[in-house]
């Protein structure tokens, strides 16, 4: 079984403690994981820090540099790194081989963020008595950043931190997800190989609420950066004080179908954004909202697409859904929807269980305070409800305290523009489901879902400070 360490000033460090990660499909033992112990995290933070200080020398090309040579060195291994997703997430490969695919554009946009972090001139004789000044501001690393990240894109959501700071010059102690951390592992060999200077990325893999402690609260982390629940997010903004902080959170993204769409078209993508990655994504798509005159239509439509789907090994290319990460998620979404079922829901496919799966499953009859319509569920379950106005289905989707991504199909623009401007969430898609992002748009959300934003550009905003010069001319 493969033994791992932990990544500290470029170099393997044994840990008294390990722990057996298993594989979310059959529970077989896939390797036995350093757990960092708080003095490892202490260890791995001061040597960020000290890295930082010749990092933060370098130049944007030298930056650019290293994260292209990752790209590169991605680019040959796709298959390998679809595989370790597969065994330690339970991803299927053909969307573990998407993830590798958006995972090397997101470090490819990074290495361009770093030729692009740019500031701007301040006319300063617009003041009285100002003349004879000139002001610039620029865009300058903060230091030592602690990214904690999620088990359902672990390349990406860990390239998301990774390469927005070290696109700036920043230095990162990386905790990925208990439930994946080979994914992780595997990122310091690829960036040593590209010439990333030892220290400047550290990896501590464990759990435990004192390890998380010494990585948000120790003094000389200058910012965290957070993907996952809304509970522990809420947490961690509580503890982090006057650090600079962004929070990817969770949702139960809403989509709109009005009249006007032509079902057959879209069928298979609303099938896709519910069931993707078994719905363990946070922009999966948890409630479709369709207009009443098209309702039947879509919902036998919508059922009998998803009985076409495969549940089955990863590691199979045939398979569409796998096994969640952890038994006690598939046991939860039992009790969700046995309670569902109590107050009135009904069961239009789906809901079959074993200790490590459940069937894509869909719902109809349902409230908008059943937990499996206003909680997040992160697991393969979708909601369909009608509606009979626009006004009507924008109450329905705001109805929630979360607010990720928001969808509306309709071939109306002023409807579009309408839901645009009234749907809450951080990102409208329009003519298409929320489960969409592309690596390089502002992504984050509102309400309960987040604070901040990702997506290259916006991450360097918030893993910068901005700084401002200026220049007196004359004596
Ligand atoms: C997430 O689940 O937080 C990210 C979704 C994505 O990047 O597609």
């Amino acid at each position: 079984m493969k033994e791992t360490k932990l990544w500290i000033n470029g170099k393997w460090v044994e840990t008294k403690d390990t722990y057996t990660l298993t594989s979310p499909y059959d529970g077989q033992p896939i390797a036995s994981v350093a757990k960092a112990s708080t003095s490892d995290v202490e260890r791995a933070i001061e040597g960020a820090h000290k890295a930082f200080q010749s990092f933060k020398k370098t130049t944007a090309y030298e930056r650019a540099e290293i994260l292209y040579k990752v790209v590169d060195i991605m680019r040959g291994r796709k298959q390998e790194f679809a595989e370790i997703l597969a065994k330690e997430a339970g991803k299927p490969l053909s969307a573990g081989l998407t993830e590798i695919d958006r995972t090397i554009a997101t470090y490819q946009f990074s290495a361009e963020a770093a030729k692009q972090s740019t500031g701007e001139t301040v006319p300063m004789d617009a003041a009285p008595g100002t003349k004879d000044r000139i002001g610039f501001t620029k865009r300058v690393p903060l230091g030592v950043v602690s990214a904690i990240t999620p088990f359902n894109f672990p390349f990406n959501l860990v390239a998301h931190k990774l390469g927005p700071a070290i696109a700036v010059g920043n230095t990162v102690v990386l905790k990925p997800a208990n439930q994946t951390p080979l994914s992780a592992i595997v990122m310091a060999e690829i960036f040593k190989e590209a010439g990333l200077p030892d220290g400047v990325l550290q990896i501590v893999t464990g759990s435990g609420s004192e390890l998380s402690d010494s990585l948000i609260t120790h003094p000389l982390v200058k910012k965290v950066t957070f993907t996952g629940s809304g509970a522990v997010g809420l947490k961690i903004k509580e503890k982090v004080g006057l650090r600079k902080v962004t929070l990817e959170l969770g949702s139960n993204a809403a989509l709109i179908i009005e009249p006007s769409t032509p079902i057959d078209k879209i069928i298979s993508r609303c099938v896709g954004g519910a069931f993707g990655f078994a719905g363990q994504v946070c922009i999966s798509l948890q409630r479709i909202y369709i207009h009443e005159s098209i309702y039947d239509q879509f919902t036998n439509a919508f059922v009998e697409e998803t009985k076409k789907l495969t549940v089955g090994n990863p590691l199979d290319p045939a398979t569409d859904v796998s096994a969640m990460i952890h038994p006690k998620e598939v046991e939860r979404m039992k009790i969700w929807i046995e309670e569902a079922k109590e107050q009135g829901a009904k069961v239009a496919t789906g809901a079959e269980f074993t200790e490590r799966w459940m069937t894509p499953t869909v719902m109809t009859n349902v409230k908008p305070d059943m937990k499996i319509v206003c909680l997040e569920t992160f697991a393969p379950i979708v909601s369909l409800v009608p509606y009979k106005t626009l006004d009507e289905a924008i109450e329905y989707v705001n109805e929630s305290d979360l607010g990720l991504n928001a969808g509306i199909y309709t071939n109306v623009l002023t409807d579009a523009l309408k839901a645009a401007d009234e749907m809450e969430a951080g990102t409208i898609v329009i003519n298409d489901i929320p489960t969409f992002r592309v690596d390089n748009m502002p992504y984050g959300g509102v309400k309960n879902s987040g604070y901040g934003r990702e997506g290259i550009k916006y991450a360097i905003q918030e893993m910068t400070d901005l700084k401002f010069i200026t220049i007196k001319t004359t004596y």
